[in-house]
């Protein structure tokens, strides 16, 4: 296999190149930890970003420079008092929609452990892991790098497991053998920390407790475990190009490495690695049923020198059955002066339009909207 290694400023790839060597990396089912692994020293042109968004990626223009104490994602300690708990939760989500969750119940060392398994998975032999690669994401488990490689023709620099945990979990013989113990308990952990969540958030909206779960809204969880080797030039490619979550609510967990952003106020804020906590993230399905009350935040992964970095994403939504629940703006908040904003829409449309459009950094949403 071999990759045109390109200079973008002097030597623009035609399209026919771009797509054959999608293609190329495509079937070499090995990643871009496989490429790390055959020491290449210049990141490949599939992975170049085009120059303008390449700017957006540099770090140093981006991040705020001197990142004030405002520009600080919230923390929110899970175990205080509930009344506080809900009022956090109402501001992070309104004006961030994020938030690193601390005393969240889910033990360290299944956190540790999960990361550490994690990183061993996507760094076992590439004939072990090539038995979990393809493109189907209607299978319920399956390795691939940047699922929009076809359709953005742009490569992200990671490799990523997606596994579909509810409502109908992967058998074990279907998972990698050292995952068989601790997926579910992940899952399962996750899951519970994802009810007390919704319910929280649920009060934050002004509600009954109950009215996101009796939604359905969590009735699925798929889990996308990340690895993004260390990369030679940074400054070229990016980990996770800029999106929203097709989600209600994300949890993710992230190692000590770092690149995780988000866009808050038109500026690139660092998520700060932080042992034992737990981001979590409003998704798109969120800030429509909240007709915009709630923000899903735009975020972003760096590349970097330094790795691999390794993080788990676990996507909290409704199940993708056809025929069911169709989603719009909560009836209870909305009013003469709060008009619904958004049409009605099923996750399985949802997240196939999501899907097919791929990441082109505009927010799937954007279709649902009324005028
Ligand atoms: C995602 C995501 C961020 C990370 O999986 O949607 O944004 O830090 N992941 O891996
Ligand atoms: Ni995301």
């Amino acid at each position: 296999m071999s990759f045109p290694s390109v200079v973008p400023s002097r030597n623009i790839p035609s399209d026919l190149e771009i797509e054959e060597a999608i293609k190329a990396f495509d079937e070499s089912k090995a990643g871009v930890k496989g490429l790390v692994d055959s020491r290449i020293a210049t990141v490949p042109s599939i992975f170049i970003e085009p120059p303008e968004s390449n700017r957006r990626h540099n770090r140093s223009e981006c991040t705020d420079p001197d990142q004030s104490y405002e520009h600080v994602v919230p923390v929110i300690d899970l175990s205080g008092p509930r009344e506080d708990i809900v009022v956090q939760i109402c501001e992070a989500s309104e004006k961030w929609g994020v938030f690193q969750a601390v005393n969240h119940g889910v033990p360290l060392t299944i956190l540790d452990e999960m990361l550490l398994e994690v990183a061993k998975f996507h760094e076992s032999p590439a004939e072990e892991k090539q038995q979990f690669y393809t493109r189907d994401l209607k299978k319920k488990v399956g390795l691939a790098s940047t699922f929009d490689l076809y359709t953005r023709k742009r490569a992200n620099w990671r490799d990523t497991v997606h596994c579909d945990m509810a409502p109908d979990p992967p058998s074990p013989e279907e998972l990698p053998m050292p995952w068989r113990e601790i997926l579910p308990e992940y899952s399962k952990r996750t899951a519970e920390l994802g009810g007390s969540l919704m319910e929280l958030l649920a009060e934050a909206l002004g509600l009954p407790s109950n009215v996101l779960i009796d939604m359905e809204c969590m009735k699925a969880q798929t889990l996308a475990l990340h690895y993004y080797p260390p990369c030679p030039q940074p400054e070229l490619t990016v980990g996770a190009t800029k999106h929203s979550d097709p989600s209600f609510i994300t949890i993710l967990l992230q190692d000590h490495i770092g690149g995780l952003q988000v866009l808050h106020q038109d500026h690139w804020i660092d998520v700060v690695p932080f042992h034992g906590a737990l981001v979590v993230n409003v998704g798109d399905l969120l800030q429509l049923v909240s007709n915009d009350k709630f923000l899903s935040v735009e975020h972003r992964v760096l590349a970097s020198r330094m790795g691999p970095r390794v993080s788990v994403a676990c996507f909290l939504k409704a199940a993708l059955e056809p025929g069911t629940n169709k989603f719009g703006p909560i009836k209870d908040l909305l009013s003469d002066d709060n008009p619904a904003k958004y049409m009605e829409v099923s996750m399985i449309d949802y997240t196939s339009q999501y899907n097919t459009k791929g990441l082109d950094g505009v927010s799937a949403l954007n279709r649902l909207k009324l005028r």
